[in-house]
């Protein structure tokens, strides 16, 4: 008890166990959402004819709430669990972290109810309107007056590397947010652009790629750099390194954004030089996976015994893969083959299910534990069990995708000797049906697996609501954190 008072007087825990249980939550409606349109592609029958049941409608819905909701929700509780801990320093104030916390659910109930109802900006990974977006902006001023506010008041002179990760992610969250949805508003649910042409078409995906760049990775990366290190007990492989690491993906994931446009009005020169940029980027990306891996050196055999570290270490190399991938994709010969295929969609989720969802998941499985004042997780086999259905279930995923997807390329660019095309577009997408249903069952375990994590949730909070309830057992929190 008396130790829970002091966790609790030293740390705003509570703000970061509203977030790893919002994590879990929009984990499980987000995949969810992502199982069913991977259904209605197999099924087609499975839209109703159904406006706000239709693919169109919930593809948009699945994208917002896994990169929004699951990844926005992990990323708010770790960066407010470690900037506490390393600042050695309480939030600023518990006010503004409650703004933080039920602003950003309100965002996502508001993207959950205006999505399927067609509301859209029709802008990828932007696609809400702009009270919405004005909220986001509240909320995220929020967020960064909290998190460097608590880097301010710090009772140690260094930021720790993870701080900074997390700090040039929300700044550059920021920055791409405002910019791309500069629009004029016309009703309360629609608005236009102020970019036209291939202006716009270069702001989005200058926006698109570093949401990539800094949501999906930079503040993953910040995770990385605490949780790894504090798991498997070591420090860092290479603290130079991760500085590096840092100052080289920021200087340079700004300019590969053109890729995702080979072949399109933008000028030539900007073409390539988004190719370049993205060829570049293998360095430091990989310099950031050897970091975190090689912090195993020594305690490699704790990798056979301990899921959260399976969960962590696996994360990085799928990190790896898709850092390899990326550039490899950005090549412009290689894109004329990969691009509109589900090739892209293999790598996508070879970053999201593999590096994102598997970072996430094994920092969650720290967390609970540690802001319920308890030593460890209700089980590990079942930790152990979420590992292998996860794993075995993205391998389905992204294998099927890739095959799926330079099959439809070399299909679509085969020629006779007239001239004409070999196959016609219909029979490329019977082609393509059954590595749907594939990608359909990997879907389906991935979920499994994040069921299975929300009973173990459960039971750890039942224990610690039991220990809590028995003057006779002292819950143990952890010292190193205390
Ligand atoms: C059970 C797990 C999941 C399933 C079954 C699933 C399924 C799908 C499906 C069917 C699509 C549409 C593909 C297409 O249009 O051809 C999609 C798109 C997408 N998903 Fe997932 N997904 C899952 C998890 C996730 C997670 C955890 C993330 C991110 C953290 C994510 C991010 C995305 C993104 C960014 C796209 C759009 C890709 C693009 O436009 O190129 N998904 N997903
Ligand atoms: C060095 C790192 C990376 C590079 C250079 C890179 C490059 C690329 C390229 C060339 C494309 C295809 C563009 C197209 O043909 O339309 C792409 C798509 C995509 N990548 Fe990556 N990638 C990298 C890492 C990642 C990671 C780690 C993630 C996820 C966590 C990710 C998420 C995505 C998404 C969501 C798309 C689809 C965008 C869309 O069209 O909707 N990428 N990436």
């Amino acid at each position: 008890m008396a130790s829970q008072a002091l966790q609790h007087e030293t740390y705003n825990d509570k703000v970061v166990r509203q977030f790893a249980v919002m994590t879990l939550v929009w984990g499980i409606v987000g995949m969810a959402v992502g199982v069913f349109i991977a259904a209605q592609l197999y099924w087609p029958a499975l839209n109703f004819d159904i406006p706000w049941l239709s693919y169109g409608r919930l593809r948009p819905l699945h994208t917002n709430a896994v990169i929004f909701a699951f990844g926005g929700s992990a990323l708010f509780a770790t960066s407010l669990h470690v900037v506490q801990r390393t600042s050695h320093a309480r939030l600023i104030s518990d006010r503004l972290a409650s703004f933080v916390f039920w602003g950003w659910q309100l965002v996502i109930v508001l993207a959950a109810i205006t999505l399927p109802l067609g509301i859209t900006q029709s802008k990828e990974y932007a696609e809400l309107e702009w009270p919405i977006d004005l909220l986001i902006t509240a909320v995220w001023v929020a967020y960064g007056v909290l998190f460097f506010g608590t880097i301010a008041k710090r009772r140690v002179k260094h930021i720790y590397v993870a701080n900074w990760f997390f700090g040039a992610f929300i700044i550059a969250v920021a920055m791409l947010h405002i910019v791309n949805n500069l629009a004029l508003p016309v009703t309360l649910t629609k608005s236009y652009q102020v970019y036209t042409g291939a202006v716009d078409a270069m702001v989005q995906w200058w926006y698109g790629h570093n949401a990539v760049g800094f949501f999906l990775t930079a503040g993953f990366l910040g995770i990385m750099y605490y949780y790894v290190p504090k798991q498997v007990g070591r420090p860092i492989y290479s603290y130079r390194l991760s500085i590096v690491h840092f100052w080289a993906l920021i200087a340079i994931y700004m300019w590969a954004g053109p890729h995702h446009l080979q072949y399109t009005a933008l000028p030539d020169w900007a073409q390539s030089l988004g190719m370049v940029f993205s060829l570049i980027l293998l360095a430091p990306s990989w310099g950031g996976m050897i970091n975190g891996m090689m912090t195993l050196s020594g305690a490699w055999h704790k990798l056979r015994t301990d899921p959260i570290i399976k969960f962590l270490i696996v994360s990085l190399s799928f990190y790896g893969m898709s850092t390899f991938e990326g550039p490899m994709m950005s090549i412009k010969t290689v894109n004329s083959l990969s691009h509109y295929t589900d090739w892209t969609i293999g790598h996508v989720h070879s970053g999201a299910l593999g590096w994102v969802a598997m970072i996430s998941i094994g920092a969650l499985y720290m967390i609970y534990p540690r802001v319920l004042g308890l030593k460890e997780m209700y089980s590990t086999r079942l930790i152990d069990i979420h590992f292998w259905v996860h794993t075995i279930g993205v391998v389905f995923y992204i294998a099927s995708m890739w095959i799926a997807g330079v099959m439809q390329g070399l299909m679509w660019r085969a020629t006779n000797a007239d001239g004409t095309l070999t196959y016609t577009f219909v029979e490329s997408l019977v082609a393509t049906y059954p590595y749907y249903l594939v990608r359909f069952l990997g879907g389906v375990l991935v979920l499994g697996g994040m069921c299975v994590m929300a009973w173990n949730v459960w039971k750890t909070f039942q224990m610690a609501r039991d220990t809590a309830d028995s003057p006779l057992v002292e819950p143990v929190a952890d010292a190193a954190h205390a």
